[in-house]
Formats: structure tokens, sequence, C-alpha cells
């Protein structure tokens, strides 16, 4: 592909995270694979700009709010500011980028051209930009976060805002840490420990997991480290009832029947039920529980009232990862930032009460219910376990840094209600997790 061609097809892809509702790196996938001639380069090169695009959005915006005239932000303008701005191209390059060739975006009409005139030389940051633009944040959330983080607040924003490394969780029922990552290395994939998770590695450089040996006999998972802290601070254990209770396609189930044995001997003592109200997506686990060799999990739709009332005070433990903004995951997913709305937030938080209430009934009299989120806004956190307990009062908020010494040798990260994981603060995606206790 020309460097021109390879602008047109990120103002496409981008037009299409505009509108669809679908993450920006499957549409990028999906826009590729019929596209067979273009190289690995190529495909590098547009998502690294659709990327570069979405994560500079608000100053690219601001910029052309005050450079554009009566023209609106769009993929083709933010694109073009990109080039100049991010890239500090000059109005000549421009223009034979934009060049109208067979591949390439048509020439840039006079309005366009008069706004690259203005943009040229300028530097991302300015000095008249809101916080909110700074931290490339939505204005309506932007309070929120000053509130939350104080002086904090732009050094959460710029790792929230930074790619994410890629994370592995060792099946341990199968294979050592040491183990995986020497098998990793012979295809040439260094790793490093994960400084929280005792299961996990960190990807030194990126690579596709899914080719490795080591990932298709089932001995290692891709998760975030945060991921895997959830999952462990469950305390699952050989020989308990464990409810994944919105398990989606698994990820933190499959953790959780690592921790109790269900690859091995333990398997048969043991009883994990995935549940959630999607069939499809409960079917997405299928192939990864074969993989990982884990045999008897339980799926259940949570329409099947009859299987959930046989389940009730029976569990040991209940992991709530309740659906939420997804704001904790905008390193990987940094279009969601658009696409969240008060009204959106406000539906999560309605819904996260009335699962958390649903799972709740399965917990045995000193069970544990493990409310988790990757979110970091205290209306789905702290505020959501405040408000369950105080009106189920036969539950207890646990001490949380004391389960957490007993999963991890790493320093508790400060945690009152509950845990609060952040890309800054620990390195991890953006998690909160409480454990909860019914009485006896
Ligand atoms: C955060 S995702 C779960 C991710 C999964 N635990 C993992 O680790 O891969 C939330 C899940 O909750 C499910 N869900 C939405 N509403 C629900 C409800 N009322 N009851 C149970 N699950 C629900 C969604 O289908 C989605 O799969």
């Amino acid at each position: 592909m020309t460097p021109g061609a390879r602008l047109a097809a990120a103002i496409e892809i981008l037009e299409s995270v505009d509108t669809a509702n679908t993450a920006a790196d499957s549409i990028i996938r999906a826009y590729f694979r019929p596209r067979r001639y273009a190289g690995s380069k190529d495909r590098r090169a547009v998502g690294e700009r659709v990327f570069d695009v979405i994560r500079h959005r608000t100053r690219l915006d601001w910029w052309i709010a005050g450079a554009a005239g009566d023209m609106q932000p769009s993929a083709r303008l933010r694109v073009l500011a990109s080039v100049l701005i991010l890239d500090g191209e000059t109005l000549a390059n421009v223009n034979s980028l934009f060049d109208g060739s067979a591949h390439s975006p048509s020439t840039l009409a006079p309005a366009e051209r008069q706004l690259a005139e203005n943009l040229e030389g300028k530097s991302l940051l300015h000095e008249a930009m809101p916080t909110g633009v700074i931290n490339e944040v939505p204005e309506w959330l932007d309070e929120t976060l000053q509130n939350l983080w104080g002086d904090r607040y732009g050094q959460e924003m710029a790792s929230l805002n930074a790619p994410a490394p890629v994370d592995i969780r060792v099946n341990s029922g199968r294979v050592s840490r040491e183990q995986a990552r020497k098998s990793l290395s012979i295809e040439n994939i260094k790793t490093e420990l994960t400084e929280l998770s005792p299961v996990g590695l960190r990807l030194i450089e990126r690579a596709r997991m899914e080719d490795t040996k080591a990932f298709r006999k089932g001995l290692i998972e891709v998760q975030d480290e945060g991921s895997q802290l959830i999952a462990l601070l469950c305390e699952a254990k050989p020989g308990m009832t464990v409810v994944d209770y919105c398990a989606g396609a698994g990820g933190k189930t499959l953790a959780l029947a690592d921790a109790m044995g269900l690859q091995g001997a333990e398997a048969a003592n043991s009883t994990l039920v995935a549940c959630d109200i999607s069939t499809q997506r409960l079917s997405g686990m299928d192939e990864r529980l074969k993989r990982c060799g884990v045999e008897n999990v339980q799926k259940l739709v949570l329409n099947d009232k009859e299987s959930l009332a046989a389940l009730e005070g029976t569990a040991d433990r209940v992991l709530v990862d309740v659906p939420c903004s997804g704001t904790g995951a905008w390193r990987r997913h940094p279009e969601a930032r658009w696409r969240l709305t008060p009204d959106r937030l406000d539906e999560h938080v309605r819904e996260q009460q009335k699962v958390l209430v649903a799972a709740s009934r399965l917990v045995k009299p000193r069970g544990h219910l493990i409310y988790a989120t990757c979110s970091f806004l205290p209306v789905e956190n702290e505020k959501q376990v405040k408000t369950f307990i105080g009106q189920n009062p036969s539950f207890i908020a646990l001490p949380i840094a004391n389960i957490w010494r007993r999963v991890t040798p790493a320093p508790c990260p400060p945690a009152e209600t509950g845990i609060h994981l952040t890309p800054a603060s620990t390195d991890t995606d953006g998690f909160f997790c409480a454990v909860m206790q019914r009485t006896a």
C-alpha cells in the first residue's frame, strides 16, 4: 500500500469506529480480512494511525474546532490533523498524500487546505486547552475524574491512554511459570514475570500467542494481570462450589478452574458453574475449556430459573464480574470513551445492583460474594457495595488487604471497601474488587 492508501484505509476504518458499536481492533481485523494484498507493515501502519487518532482525538478535535471554520471534526479531518500535528508533516507533503490518485484520499478542498495551513507546525498540547481535553476525557466525566484522582488525574489518564502490554496467565495446574516461560522463549517469545500475579507473564515484545505451542497445548491463556488478580482474590479451592455469575466467554472461569484443580484429579470433587444471560457469550468458552483440558464446568444460562433455584445458598464463592462502563479497559479500547454516555452509565449502575442481589442468593453461610468491575468510577464500585450491604445486612465486607496477602506476596495497593487497580498505580488494566461474606 502507498502511504496515501494507508491514510485512506485509516479514514475508512475510523468512520466505522464512529458509527459501529464494535471494538476498534475488531473493525481493523475485519477491514483487512478481504484485503489480502495488504502486508504486515501496511496493517501495522494503518492500525497505529487509527489508534493514534483515537488516543489523541480530543486534542486533535480542539485544534480542528479552532481552525476549521464551519467544518465539524470527522475521520478525514482527524487523519489530516494527525499527519500535520502528530507526524509533523509539511503542507507540501500532506498535499502529496491527499493527491486523489487511485487508492489515496481525495485532494484537499479549499476549506481543508485552509485548515491544513492553520495546523502546519502546531504541537499537540496548547496552554489554553481545558483539563478534560488535555487528559482526553469526555467533558461530562472531567469533574468526576478530577474529584477521584486530584493531583494524580494527569498521570492516571496518561497511563489509561497508552497502549496496554500483553499478559499471559499460566495454567499452574499443568505447568509452572518458569516452564511456560521457557517454552515460549524456545519460540523466541521473551517474557518477564508479572510483579503482582504469581501466575502471570508479560510479553516484552508483542507476539501472536495463538500460534505458540504453549497456547495450543492449553498451558497458557492471554489475560490481563488485573483479571488474573480478581480470579485469585476469589480464593477458589479444590472441593468448593464456585459460581462465576457473569462468566461471558470464560476468561475468569478458566482461571477459577485452574485454582480449583479442574484440570486434574480434583475435577470430580469440585463444582464450577459458569452463568451468563447470553448463550452466545457462554458458548465462547467451549473451545478454551477444551484446549485447557477442563471438562466439568457447568454452563447455566440465567433464564433457567429451576437450575438457578437449586443453587441457592450452596456456593462457597460467587464471583460477580458485572457488566460495566469498561472505563478500566480504556487503554485496550480507547474508542469506548466516546461511546459511554451518562445514560449508559446509569443503565449499568441499575443493572449491577440487580445482578449483585440475584447472585448473592447463591452464596452459602460463610461463603464469599466477590464483586468486580473493570471500571474506576466510584458509582459502579464502592457505592454499589455500600448500597448492597446497607440493604442486605446478612453480608459484611471482608478486609480485602488480608485476602490479597494470602494470594500474592506482592505489596497490597491501598484498599478500603475494595481494591483498586489502575494502569498508573499497578500497571494493570483498571479494576475494582470487593469481597463480602454471608454471615453464618
Ligand atoms: C464484564 S463481562 C464478563 C467477563 C468475564 N467474566 C471474563 O472474565 O471474561 C460481563 C458479563 O455479564 C453478562 N451479563 C449482563 N447482564 C447480566 C445479568 N443480568 N446477569 C448475568 N450476567 C449478565 C454479559 O453478558 C457479560 O458477558
